[in-house]
């Protein structure tokens, strides 16, 4: 069995930190989404993975490389464009072969991993196999039809009157069946050639297509609130870990303070996470906070954010579910002036609380 990970995509929906980098790049509790996702495809045994790569490819490249580290053998497949999931099944056609094959979507995160599904589609040997979570809005996903023995009959993406609440969840387990149906579905009303069709096209066609609830926790982290969902979720799990320089502060809970990081005057409160090389100062670092490496906090209150690398706040009170870009600075206006200066990329989005 081989793996096929998505981390191409337009990202549209994180921007503008998708303008300058890979949504899959982006860290939760400072450790890039798409490693967790690397990490439970090699903890369920599968060592070749093709990663199919956009815009970003450099990025991905650099930061994930050869696999190895991962116990992986990693091979790039470039996506001209993101013309769908089922489009990047067909780019990797040469690749994948015959072998059967776990399609991973980058920016997924699925606690518990994936090992069990896995073995079940191994032992059970369907055609394809899905993965599904009861969600409250089915009309922002895939929606599913089960017959009551638990198998598919039909599938619909984005539908406006959903028939269940059983949406599609980013983890896809095929044999080679697959190719041909990606071969006879033509792009979708969005111009996308969509996973959907293909599986349909798979049920139509007479082939067994099997499906799971996931009893775990499954997110997908496209856009910001989802991204801080997740970041939570993983710091609720992190153990209190102090190796850097902490002087006239406290922390409060289950708080990592990398090696390198220096915390002064300051109150932290955990979960949270502080990487190598930043410095904290004169402020409060709330629950559910991640602070990637490189970036300063001075004379500032922040709660439930991500900061990305070399990123600043000083006299900044209170930021809360935000996610700060890289070298992003965020100061306070001087003197009594109440007014707010925004100097903003595109598709930034700023709120205030005038
Ligand atoms: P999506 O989040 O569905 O699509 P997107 O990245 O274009 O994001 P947005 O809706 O915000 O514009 O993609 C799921 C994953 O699959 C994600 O990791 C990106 C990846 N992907 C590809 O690699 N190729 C593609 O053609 C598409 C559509 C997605």
């Amino acid at each position: 069995m081989k793996a096929l990970v998505l981390a191409g995509g337009s990202g549209s929906r994180l921007r503008p930190i998708t303008h300058t980098s890979a949504k899959q790049l982006v860290p939760v509790a400072n450790k890039p989404v798409l490693f967790y996702g690397l990490e439970s495809v090699a903890e369920a045994g599968v060592r070749e993975v093709g990663i199919v790569v956009g815009d970003s490819a450099a990025e991905i490249e650099a930061a994930v490389g050869d696999g190895s580290r991962f116990g992986l053998e990693v091979t790039y497949l470039p996506q001209e464009a993101p013309l769908g999931l089922a489009h990047a099944v067909h780019i990797a056609r040469d690749y994948l072969g015959d072998d059967d094959f776990v399609m991973y979507l980058g920016d997924n995160f699925i606690v518990g991993g994936i090992s069990s599904l896995v073995r079940r589609f191994r032992t059970n040997r369907p055609d394809a196999q899905i993965m599904l979570a009861r969600v409250s809005d089915p009309r922002a996903f895939g929606v599913v039809e089960l017959d009551p023995r638990g198998r598919v009959i039909a599938l619909e993406e984005k539908p406006q009157h959903p028939k269940s609440d059983l949406a599609l969840v980013g983890v896809y387990l095929f044999t080679a069946r697959v190719h041909d149906a990606v071969c006879r579905i033509k792009p979708s009303w969005r111009g996308e050639l969509e996973i959907t069709d293909a599986i349909q096209e798979l049920i139509d066609a007479g082939c067994r297509v099997d499906s799971s609830v996931v009893s775990g926790y499954w997110k997908d982290t496209g856009n910001v609130d989802d991204m801080l969902e997740v970041n939570r979720l993983v710091l609720d799990g992190v153990a209190a870990d102090c190796a850097g320089e902490v002087s006239s502060s406290e922390l409060v809970g289950r708080v990592v303070v990398e090696e390198g990081a220096t915390v002064t005057r300051s109150r932290i409160v955990g979960p949270a996470v502080i990487a190598a090389g930043s410095h904290i100062r004169d402020s409060y670092v709330g629950p559910f906070t991640s602070i990637d490496s490189d970036c300063a906090v001075t004379d500032s209150e922040i709660e439930y954010s991500i900061v990305l690398r070399g990123a600043s706040l000083a006299g900044v009170r209170r930021v809360e579910r935000s996610l700060i870009g890289r070298e992003v600075e965020v100061t306070s206006t001087p003197g009594a002036l109440r007014a707010h200066r925004l100097v903003l990329g595109d598709h930034s989005k700023v709120q205030v609380t005038s």
